[in-house]
């Protein structure tokens, strides 16, 4: 039996941080709402387009699997946030890598997208139609933020994450998933005036945003991450006690915590790395992934469960049983990251166009 293990890991989560007492100097709000009610203390903002920060993670996860850009043979990026709608996101990474010989698609699930994408890529690996993928997460959230909006504008940030999978005789990797939508909650969340549902030359679009019905996501997130991940671990034959790492999405901490709770699991198993980075939506967990094995939570053969939720509803959940290896083979050191703007000055006029939006509405 072939599986798909996970040999190599890699992030990049941008230099220039906001912090919730900066964005307090421009929206109505405060850092003791922001970090009561979500957890978030700051986030990333990107100078680099979403290709770029992928190519950077996945740079990181061949380096620390010892492969080489060419290995590869297949690139799957899980974004809503891509450069351009043609050509894909995965095509502009093997472009900057030079993997040659890879696939390239793009994958839209919003905040599941990096579960159903690492699915999709393990059940090619096991079927024998790829040998070598990099799977990765990449979104730069803070192109899409309306400034003027308090209630989304905190809640987001950027950076990328990234997998290598290796065909493997080694019972290890995606063992277990299982992923679904509920399409009837389609319009709880979404960003309006982009594509072809709009009306371009009639209406002309006002500022992007995300359009947001956060009480109702939070219930439905606690409802839909628990039920797969309760499905997930019967599929596989496993209590919440073999359990390991739980690595959940990173909306709101009070969202991991309910689910932590409902799952009976202990404070010390859980990943949260929502404080530094915010959502990052489909960049989240493969981010939390690489967190978790650099902190020594995660350890050679560790049984971890995932979970994700975002628009569509979508919503995964996955049982990975880590590889043999969580010591790099070699490393990739990011001198791309050097940004001479901060967050403040990176956002200043997207966020002087949405406050100037905001006032002429009012
Ligand atoms: O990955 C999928 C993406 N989204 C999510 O997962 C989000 C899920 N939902 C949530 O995380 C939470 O529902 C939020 C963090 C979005 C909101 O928290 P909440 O406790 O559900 O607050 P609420 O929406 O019920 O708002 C409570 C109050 C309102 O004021 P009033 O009407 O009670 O006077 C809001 O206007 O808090 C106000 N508010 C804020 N106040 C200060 C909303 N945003 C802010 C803010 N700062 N940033």
């Amino acid at each position: 039996m072939q599986y798909a293990e996970i040999t190599g890991w890699g992030k990049y989560t941008p230099p220039s941080v906001l912090t919730n007492d900066q964005l307090a100097t421009f929206i109505d709000t405060s850092d003791e709402w922001i970090s009561s009610r979500t957890g978030i203390k700051e986030r990333r903002i990107s100078h680099i387009n979403t290709a770029e920060m992928a190519t950077l993670a996945a740079k990181q996860a061949l380096a620390r699997a010892g492969l080489l850009a060419e290995d590869i043979d297949m690139i799957v990026v899980a974004t809503c946030s891509p450069d351009l709608l043609v050509p894909n996101t995965a095509s502009k990474v093997q472009q900057l890598l030079g993997s040659n010989h890879a696939a390239c698609y793009d994958l839209s699930a919003a905040c599941s997208g990096f579960l159903y994408a690492l699915q999709s890529a393990t059940a090619q690996i096991r079927m024998g139609m790829a040998n070598k993928a990099l799977v990765i997460g990449a979104e730069r959230m803070s192109w899409f933020m309306n400034w003027s909006k308090r209630d989304t504008a905190v809640l987001f940030g950027d950076g990328a994450g990234a997998v290598v999978l290796e065909a493997s005789e080694n019972k290890s990797g995606l063992l277990a998933s299982k992923i679904g939508c509920d399409s009837s909650a389609r319009d709880i969340l979404k960003v309006s005036n982009f594509g072809t549902d709009m009306d371009r030359y009639v209406n002309p679009p006002g500022p992007l945003e995300i359009a947001f019905q956060g009480p109702d996501i939070f219930k439905r997130a606690v409802r839909g991450m628990g039920g797969a991940t309760q499905a997930v671990l019967k599929a596989a034959k496993l209590s919440v006690d073999d359990v390991d790492v739980l690595v959940p999405h990173q909306a709101n901490a009070r969202i991991i915590e309910t689910l932590q709770q409902h799952l009976k699991v202990a404070d010390d198993k859980v990943m949260v790395n929502i404080d530094k980075y915010g959502n990052t939506s489909a960049a989240t967990i493969p981010i939390a992934l690489c967190e978790a094995v650099e902190q020594g939570l995660i350890e050679p053969g560790s049984n971890i469960m995932s979970a994700a939720f975002g628009a569509g509803l979508t919503w995964a959940a996955a049982y990975i049983k880590w590889g043999e290896r969580t010591t790099p083979l070699s490393d990739y050191e990011q001198q791309e990251q050097d940004c001479d703007k901060n967050a403040m000055e990176l956002t200043r006029i997207a966020r002087e166009h949405c406050l100037a939006a905001s006032a002429s509405e009012s």
